[in-house]
């Protein structure tokens, strides 16, 4: 499964990276209004610092305007892919930016039903919210599941992006399904390197290894 970090923070993205576990990024709105920096300069360095998708969202709500933003973004560097939210006029802004070799991200979506309907429009990722799904009592992975299973039947070349994760066991339980990619937030990325028993167990490794006698002695 591939791992992309959702997050507009170059500090962060920079850091996974160095790690070589970081196969793209999300970004948001929300995520790149944290940052106090303009959207696309934001965008351009990320890019250069990630080998992997990048994905930069709309904000037109009209078929028209979302394929001319998303033209203006697809400019900004080739690895970046239009996100798009799901809704009438995205659907049909997805298919002419897919018939232009524009990917497109579809996000904001919460059910198998929107997912066969974003890869028949010709998106190449599909971004599931399993977090925000959990938050209002449904099973967000149960979602996923099913979408896997849509993408296999029909054949489509639809990526699924487990997106809106909040923790480890969402990782893991996306990558047990089969989850193509899961978008990460960097504290979630940092709570999958770690386990109490590594920590305790570098610690005994190394005051062991400092007890053995030098050559010689
Ligand atoms: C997906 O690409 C979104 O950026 C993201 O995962 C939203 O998640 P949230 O529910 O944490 O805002």
């Amino acid at each position: 499964m591939k791992i992309f970090l959702d997050t507009a923070n170059v500090a962060h993205i920079r850091e996974a990276a160095r790690w070589g576990v970081l196969d793209g990024v999300t970004t948001n709105p929300t995520l790149v209004a944290k940052e106090k920096r303009p959207f696309h300069e934001a965008v351009r360095e990320i890019c250069g610092i990630v080998d992997g998708p990048v994905s930069a969202e709309t904000v037109s709500l009209e078929a028209t305007a979302i394929v001319a933003e998303g033209r203006v973004l697809a400019k900004i560097h080739d690895r970046v892919v239009v996100k798009v939210p799901i809704m009438k006029e995205g659907l049909a802004a997805t298919r002419a930016l897919a018939a232009e070799g524009i990917r497109v991200n579809m996000t904001l979506v919460f059910s198998p039903a929107q997912v066969l309907l974003a890869a028949k429009a010709g998106a190449a990722f599909i971004s599931p919210f399993v977090g925000r799904l959990d938050d209002i009592g449904q099973q967000g992975m149960e979602m996923v599941e099913q979408s896997l299973e849509i993408l296999r039947n029909y054949d489509f070349a639809a990526e699924l992006i487990v997106a809106s994760v909040r923790s480890t066991l969402h990782v893991a339980q996306a990558a047990a399904l089969g989850a193509h990619i899961a978008t990460v937030p960097f504290a979630v990325l940092e709570q999958m390197v770690r386990h109490p028993l590594t920590d305790i167990g570098i610690e005994k490794f190394l005051a062991d290894a400092r007890s053995i006698p030098p050559a010689g002695a």
